[in-house]
């Protein structure tokens, strides 16, 4: 399994607080069958230098945390590194927001603002794809409430990726059942922050998906998982077989 999102870099953001908290985390991922972390720090971005600070900032907390796994002698899962964008009118014209895409990759995990969205937000994301990086939509379920204006991001082509914690709410299925078909499911990610109320729930939701939507669903998410970390384009135009009445019934 390859877990989308997380924040395991010691002392970088609000994610691991210390190397100690952030080997557990990463101990318990790989217990769970995780090979593969992307880490997504968050990254607020006032102005273009914020960049090039971050990304210092982050290969210090990178190192620091390579050297307490290796002393520490433990099984790992391997890490990517990324980031958490929070999406900001301005930085669309920042070319140096290109530095900001997972490592190997020209995929770049977006965080959408939670107060309100409005046209600059989407031209931010089109100039991002004009750069030539491939835009990812973080934890898309949270921003229901802007359900009738998915649209205009889905006309910019983006990656929708989806925290493993929606699947635990039951009253949240059916609607990420609906997500799944109209095209808003496409990487999953634990968003994993410390060991207790955002620790990581990656192995759990596969285990809901693949005995309750079925394992053409999770299929597709762990096939695009790969796809993305090869930079390569994943398929969108996925066939799901529609699940019936009683099958709904028990989501
Ligand atoms: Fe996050």
């Amino acid at each position: 399994m390859i877990d989308f999102h997380s924040h395991i870099l010691p002392g970088i953001d609000d994610g691991a607080r210390n190397t100690d908290m952030a080997l557990e985390m990463l101990k318990g991922a790989y217990a769970d069958g995780i090979d593969t972390v992307v880490s997504t720090s968050h990254i607020y971005i006032d102005d273009e230098s914020d960049i090039d600070k971050f990304i210092e900032r982050r290969k210090r907390a990178y190192t620091v945390l390579l050297e307490a796994m290796s002393k520490d002698g433990g099984e790992f899962p391997k890490i990517r590194l990324g980031c958490e964008v929070h999406l900001k009118p301005y930085i669309g014209n920042y070319d140096s927001v290109q530095k900001l895409a997972i490592d190997g990759t020209n995929y770049i995990l977006l965080e959408m603002p939670y107060s309100s969205w409005s046209q600059d937000h989407y031209e931010a994301v089109y100039n991002i794809g004009v750069m030539g990086l491939r835009p990812i939509m973080a934890h898309i379920e949270r921003f229901l409430r802007y359900r009738s204006e998915f649209h205009h991001l889905k006309a910019l082509d983006p990656i929708f990726q989806v925290n493993a914690d929606a699947f635990l709410h039951k009253a949240m299925r059916k609607e990420l059942l609906q997500m799944f078909y109209d095209g808003y499911v496409h990487l999953l990610g634990s968003d994993m922050h410390n060991l207790k109320e955002r620790s990581n729930h990656l192995k759990e939701a596969y285990g809901i998906i693949e005995e309750r939507f079925g394992t053409s669903f999770s299929e597709h998410i762990k096939k695009n998982a790969l796809l993305v970390l090869d930079n390569k384009s994943i398929e969108k135009r996925c066939k799901f077989p529609k699940l019936g009445f009683f099958d709904k019934l028990k989501l």
